[in-house]
């Protein structure tokens, strides 16, 4: 995990077009720091309202919530405000699932006793700081209020229901809702969910699609077929953010370059 000022890498990731809109109001970016794991992958156009964690994010998806360092999230996806992962599992199938019995460490109060009995006691082995990432496709649309298991894989063009609860994968192009979260209808009909997997038109800029009508999935599909075929778009492959790509700025920085 790295932590760097925001002070200091403000200026790339603004180059970049990735934008923060800060938690806690103007002013609040001054003694920011941004957390982030070794492989994060960010693609421009991406906007984190947030307390300064990041995540793998692709191109013109934004985030209202904080996710795991570990999520890796697609294109054009929208995140809304207070979507929360389940915290460390607890050993259910231990005599209890106190940490005591295997983590005294997570709070004082085990601490304590522990030493007023010393060389007494020994905690079980378990880890409970397992992390299983989120692995979210493109176009995917997260409601408010929705808590997400760690390990789940959320397909393309999926929707999840505000107030959901989902313990298991969700299917692409399908809303799933309710606790815990189970399919309410697909968006498209099969025929048309095919096309999309096959075009994935989340490849290209949404400027490209002038002319295009969104609200008319087919018509839409035929006329970006046709912007394909006559060579009129092509796929956006920016240069993502990587840790050695911030590294080598911090690097240039520091001699002045
Ligand atoms: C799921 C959602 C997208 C609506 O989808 P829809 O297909 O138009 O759903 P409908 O309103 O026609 O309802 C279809 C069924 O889903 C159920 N449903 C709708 N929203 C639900 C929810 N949040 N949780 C559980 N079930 C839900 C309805 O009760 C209905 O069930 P029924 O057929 O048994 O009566 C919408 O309800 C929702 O949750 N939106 C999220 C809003 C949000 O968080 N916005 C943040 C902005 S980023």
């Amino acid at each position: 995990m790295l932590t760097l000022p925001y002070s200091a890498v403000g200026d790339f990731f603004a180059a970049r077009g990735i934008d923060f809109v800060w938690r806690g109001g103007p002013g609040r970016e001054r003694d920011a720091r941004l957390t982030m794991i070794e492989d994060i992958r960010l693609e421009p156009f991406s906007l984190f309202i947030t307390d300064g964690s990041l995540w793998s994010m692709g191109a013109f998806s934004y985030s209202q919530s904080t996710l795991p360092p570990e999520t890796k999230a697609g294109r054009y996806c929208s995140f809304a405000h207070a979507i929360s992962v389940f915290q460390s599992e607890h050993p259910a199938h231990f005599i209890s699932t106190s940490p005591f019995a295997y983590r005294p460490e997570a709070a004082a109060i085990f601490e304590r006793a522990i030493a007023e009995a010393p060389g007494k006691y020994r905690p079980c082995p378990y880890d409970d700081r397992e992390t299983a990432s989120i692995v979210i496709g493109h176009d995917v649309w997260i409601g408010q209020h929705t808590l997400l298991k760690k390990g789940i894989v959320i397909g393309d063009g999926a929707v999840v229901a505000a107030g959901s609860v989902v313990t298991r994968d969700v299917a692409p192009f399908t809303v799933v809702g309710g606790v815990p979260a189970k399919p309410i209808r697909r968006r498209f009909p099969e025929k048309i969910s095919e096309r999309i997997r096959e075009l994935r038109w989340w490849q290209y800029r949404f400027t490209d699609f002038h002319g295009l009508d969104c609200a008319q999935p087919e018509a839409f599909l035929d006329g970006l077929e046709k912007k394909i075929a006559l060579g009129q778009i092509r796929a956006f492959e920016p240069e993502p953010v990587t840790l050695p790509s911030l590294k080598e700025y911090l690097e240039q920085a520091a001699r002045g370059a």
